[in-house]
Formats: C-alpha cells, structure tokens, sequence
C-alpha cells in the first residue's frame, strides 16, 4: 500500500486491498463527517428528520453540489440507497405489455439483470441478452452487441457504464443515441461511474441513470442517485411508496418529494457526500482528474504485472479501462452458484498472502476472473503481492 495515502483510510494496513470496487472504502475524513451528522441527528431528532424543518434544505445542497460534478440540473436528481435501488424504481415504474422486450447484457450485475428479469415475467413480457465478447478489442463491438439484440418490441436497454465482473466502459454515449433512434429507452447503471469517470450525464443523454457514491467517490455506504430526464420523472416512483404519494410538499416535484422520504432513514451518509469531493478534489495535487488518471495508471501497470504472473493478454483496449481490469485464471470445477459463496482461492489470498481482491465466476460457474482495483492508497507492490500469492497457490508460473 502507498503509506502516506493509505493513512487517510482506516483499512488493515496489513492487507492489500485490491477490491475497492465492491464497496469502496471510505476515508477517515468522510467518517468523521458523516459521525458529526449523526451527532447532531441525534441530539435534536425531531428537528434534524422532520423533512420541513431541516432535512429537505441539508438534501437540496447535496443535490446541488451532485448536479454539478455529474453534470446535470439538481432537480433532476434523486437519492436512492444504491444502484440496485435506483434500478429498481425505474424498472418496477416501467409500463411494460405483454410481448414487450427489455434487453440487458451478459456483463450485467447480476442483481439488475434479475431485477429486469422480475418485471419482465410479471407484464409477460420478455429478456433478451445482448452477448457482448470478453476479450474485446474495440468498444463499437459493445455497441454492435447491444444494436443486435434489439427488435421492434424492445422497449428498454438496461447497461452498465463500467461492468461489474468485467471492469470494462461500454460506450453509452453511442448505445444511448442509437437507442433514441430506435425509440427504445435507455436505463444505464453507472455503479462504478462516480469517482472514476468524469461523468457527465447530459452528454451521455440516457432516459434514466443511477450510480453509487459509496464506491469511486469514496462516500460513506449507503449513498445513490437517479437521473431521470424531466419528461419522465412523474412516471418513475421509488420502490417504498410513502407520504408523498398523496401529500406535496411545497416547492417540491413529486419525483423528489417521493424519493426523498421513503420512510425513516439514516441521511447522513449523503450529507457527508461532497466531504468526499473534497477530499478526492484535495487528496493529490491535480483533484480529481489526477485521481481518475493515477488510479488508471496503476491498474494498467497492476494488469501488466499480472499478466506477466499469469501469461494472459489484456481482455480489453486501452480506451475500455479506467480503474477496473478482470483476468482470466485458469479454469477450475464449477459449482452450484450460492450468493454470497467466496472462492477458496480469494480466501487463501486473503488469509495466507493477505491481500483482498475479488475472484469472479463468469460467465458461467467455473470460468474464473481475478479483478483488480486501483485507488490511490494502492502501489505497484500490492499487485507483486497478489502475483506471489497466485503463484503459491499455483494459480500462475514464477517469473
Ligand atoms: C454494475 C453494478 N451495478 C450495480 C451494483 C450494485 O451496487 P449496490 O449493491 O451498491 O446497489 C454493482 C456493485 O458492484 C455493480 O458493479
């Protein structure tokens, strides 16, 4: 770990952490300004939640200061918990008839794509996969993929801005327009977006878009968005119905009014959310962008020095990689899938080698993945770490 970066966060400085993609990790700064937002709810409750009294005003600069990074007007931002929150209040709020067609992708988390498969079942209508290649040498092949699972009944495309298991940026920017051609919307799951890519989401255009700032941005867990285009906000709805639904609140669409009290919740993780700004605008010289480029660096020199360990290729061009990069392993047994089941080999990684990073079974059980992350408390030696570690486990071949 680089130690004088890694002194902002509170993580085991006896591990190497290579698996900031999962559920980020937030800094010491973050923490102790989300504990002074707890604090200060706890010492006057009724004033600090009752949305008219405070609430609604604290969200509203938060909602501010989001709109501008993610580039968009803050009136069209919700909160939601996280990116499977977000995607399911457009899913579930998405008209569907029978025969209809939702297409997703075959990188696709496997929550979302569940989530698109429930609505799907429940209007009668239908899921069709767009099979993306993995490795993949040029982006328009993503954009080709997804343009040939659609047909006249697909009414909605679900996709990723960066893939989960994959770690690849698809190019939603092009699927967005030509899914407008189509007239076919467009939901993309920027999960990973925040923090490491510079997100603009009136360039890329989509219908609908959610993301985490528990991640990339390093914001306190549970904290997301969902943009929704103005001409379709009255008809999204989050998945807790509550006040709102017959109560407005002055001042306020009911798409915010709705999303912004869905029952009692803990706000403080939002409210702490531009303290993660800060820190990431001031943590290295350069803010954020130097963030963005150093974390992409090191990934691209972590992948070198694993696919050396490992004698592989990179899956994927250049121009698909931010911070995120999966390589293949050598094939092992598959077993019967089981959420929340680790791989014996992440375990021996973590409890022999000490070092945390994710080995993904995809597509199909069996077919395994090591990813890794980069941020800025990583270094060169974390990734040399995890190749001495493959290596003893016999995963990869000594230098
Ligand atoms: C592409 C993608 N979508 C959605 C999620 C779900 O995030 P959360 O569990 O915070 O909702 C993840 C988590 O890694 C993801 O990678």
């Amino acid at each position: 770990m680089n130690q004088q970066l890694a002194q902002h966060w509170g993580l085991n400085p006896e591990v190497a952490f290579l698996n900031h993609g999962s559920f980020g990790a937030a800094p010491r700064v973050v923490l102790e300004a989300q504990r002074r937002e707890q604090d200060a709810q706890e010492r006057d409750p009724i004033h600090y939640l009752a949305p008219e009294r405070s609430l609604y005003k604290k969200l509203d600069a938060v909602r501010s200061r989001l709109g501008d990074f993610l580039g968009c007007p803050a009136d069209d931002l919700a909160f939601v918990r996280n990116a499977t929150d977000g995607v399911n209040a457009v899913l579930r709020s998405f008209k569907l008839e029978p025969g209809d067609r939702i297409v997703i992708t075959n990188h696709g988390y496997n929550a979302c794509n569940n989530a698109a498969r429930y609505v799907a079942e429940r209007a009668g209508a239908e899921v069709s996969v767009a099979e993306i290649p993995f490795p993949i040498e040029d982006p328009a092949e993503a954009v080709a993929a997804v343009a040939a699972a659609c047909c006249d009944r697909t009414r909605l495309i679900l996709v990723d801005h960066v893939t989960s298991p994959t770690g690849l940026i698809l190019p939603v920017e092009e699927i967005v327009q030509q899914a407008r051609a189509r007239g076919i919307r467009t939901l993309v799951d920027a999960a990973h977006g925040p923090g490491m890519l510079a997100m603009d989401l009136e360039r890329v255009g989509a219908d609908y878009t959610t993301g985490n700032l528990h991640k990339w941005l390093c914001g306190p867990k549970v904290s997301g968005f969902l943009h929704v285009r103005p001409e379709l906000q009255e008809t999204v709805r989050p998945c807790v119905i509550s006040h709102a639904a017959n109560t407005p609140a002055e001042g306020r669409s009911r798409f915010i009014a709705e999303f912004d009290w869905t029952g009692t919740f803990d706000p403080s993780p939002l409210l702490s959310v531009p303290h993660a700004i800060d820190f990431l605008e001031g943590v290295i010289p350069g803010g954020l962008a130097a963030v963005r480029a150093s974390n992409r660096a090191l990934v691209m020199e972590g992948r070198a020095i694993l696919c050396d360990a490992l004698g592989v290729r990179p899956q994927a061009p250049d121009a698909m990689v931010g911070s995120l990069v999966a390589l293949p392993l050598p094939a092992a047994p598959p077993r019967a899938r089981s959420h929340g089941r680790v791989d014996p080999l992440q375990l021996a990684l973590f409890e022999k080698h000490r070092v945390e990073v994710p080995i993904m079974h995809w597509p199909n059980q069996g077919q395994r993945w090591v990813r890794l992350s980069a941020q800025v408390y990583n270094d060169r030696s974390d990734y040399e770490r995890l190749a001495a570690g493959l290596v003893a486990e016999g995963e990869a071949s000594p230098a």
